[in-house]
């Protein structure tokens, strides 16, 4: 099976792109064994702090955040990161060419059942001559992205990464400390039966998605014709895997639960490398307005809508934002 680093050398990314990608997941390759000793590494829990977003942090949330934060800025292919777990950006090596943002730990509400949680990252470009210290480098849209991944600390590791040629989908086996490569070129069905959404929140949807849910559940009698099957993990690595494995509608609509923040997920860690790979593997992702790559982000931690996942699905989905 192959193995990583000469799969990106391949595919014409630099020796710095891959050295990254490679410092990444050295950090997500200790995450997963500190993820997988569960209780025994007694990392489970919160602390008593919050993120700027006003979310307790759980243990693993920082201890992720700080692993990756340290080898990152220590490594220097880093101008400047990111993070879900910081309030602001850090400067990193000033003559760096690459920008980072990541989640490191995304379903950290799973860590405490030892069920599914992940690290989201997205690769930018940083913008020549620039201030490492300067927020502005990291206002460019999802589309700029030179590469986009996650990794799922699931039964097994997977990863999953997209440079601008595809999505492919990597395994780490844990005996030598390799992702082999499993899944070439990951192709997300158009049509799909399944969708996720966090339903519990109905009553607060805007009309558009209460009338496309209530569709979807109304099975083969109702104007969608079909019988469809709904799974949600709670975290979006987990959710968006299985889109990209089997296909699927995964959504996280505006809800008018709390007014001042209609939106859950985040777009520079959470939205845009997940559109990436989405749309890497043939699949849409969408806010109901605007394509999400699209999007000129205005903040690091801006939140958006989220609609992604196989591309007939999603454009029936759109059809009733109208
Ligand atoms: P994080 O753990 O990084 O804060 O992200 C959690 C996000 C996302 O992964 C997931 O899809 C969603 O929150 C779950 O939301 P609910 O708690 O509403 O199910
Ligand atoms: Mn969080
Ligand atoms: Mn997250
Ligand atoms: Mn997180």
């Amino acid at each position: 099976m192959r193995r990583l680093p000469p799969v990106l050398i391949e595919d014409g990314c630099s020796r710095e792109l891959v050295s990254l990608i490679r410092t990444i997941l050295a950090a997500c390759k200790e995450i997963s064994f500190r993820v997988g000793q569960g209780a025994l590494s007694g990392v489970l829990g919160s602390t008593l702090d919050e993120n700027i977003q006003g979310e307790t942090q759980k243990k693993l949330d920082v201890l992720s955040n700080q692993l990756l934060k340290d080898i990152l800025l220590e490594s220097g292919y880093v101008k400047a990161i990111a993070s879900e777990e910081e309030d602001y950006t850090v400067a990193g090596n000033p003559d760096a060419d690459f920008i980072v943002a990541f989640d490191p730990l995304d379903g950290s509400s799973n860590t405490d059942i030892n069920s599914l949680v992940g690290t989201i990252f997205s690769i930018m470009q940083a913008p020549k001559d620039s201030d490492p210290a300067d927020p502005a480098i990291f206002m460019q849209p999802g589309h700029k992205q030179v590469a986009a991944g996650y990794v799922l600390y699931g039964p097994s590791t997977t990863l999953a990464l997209s440079t601008g040629k595809g999505t492919r989908i990597f395994t780490l086996d844990k005996t030598h400390g390799s992702f082999l490569l499993t899944e070439d070129f990951a192709k997300i069905p158009e049509d799909t039966k399944e969708f996720a959404i966090n339903a519990s929140n109905q009553r607060h949807w805007q009309p558009a998605m209460k009338n496309y849910i209530q569709d979807l559940l109304a099975g083969d009698t109702g104007p969608r014709g079909k019988n469809f099957n709904m799974r949600w993990i709670a975290a979006m690595v987990g959710d968006v895997h299985r889109v990209l494995c089997r296909g699927g509608l995964f959504t996280y609509p505006a809800d008018t639960k709390n007014p001042e923040k209609p939106y859950k997920l985040r777009l520079m860690y959470e939205a845009n490398p997940m559109a990436m790979l989405v749309e890497q593997a043939g699949g849409l992702a969408h806010t109901g307005e605007e394509r999400i790559m699209d999007i000129q982000p205005n903040d690091i931690h801006q939140r958006v809508a989220v609609i992604l996942g196989s591309k007939n699905e999603v454009e029936a989905c759109l059809a009733y934002h109208k």
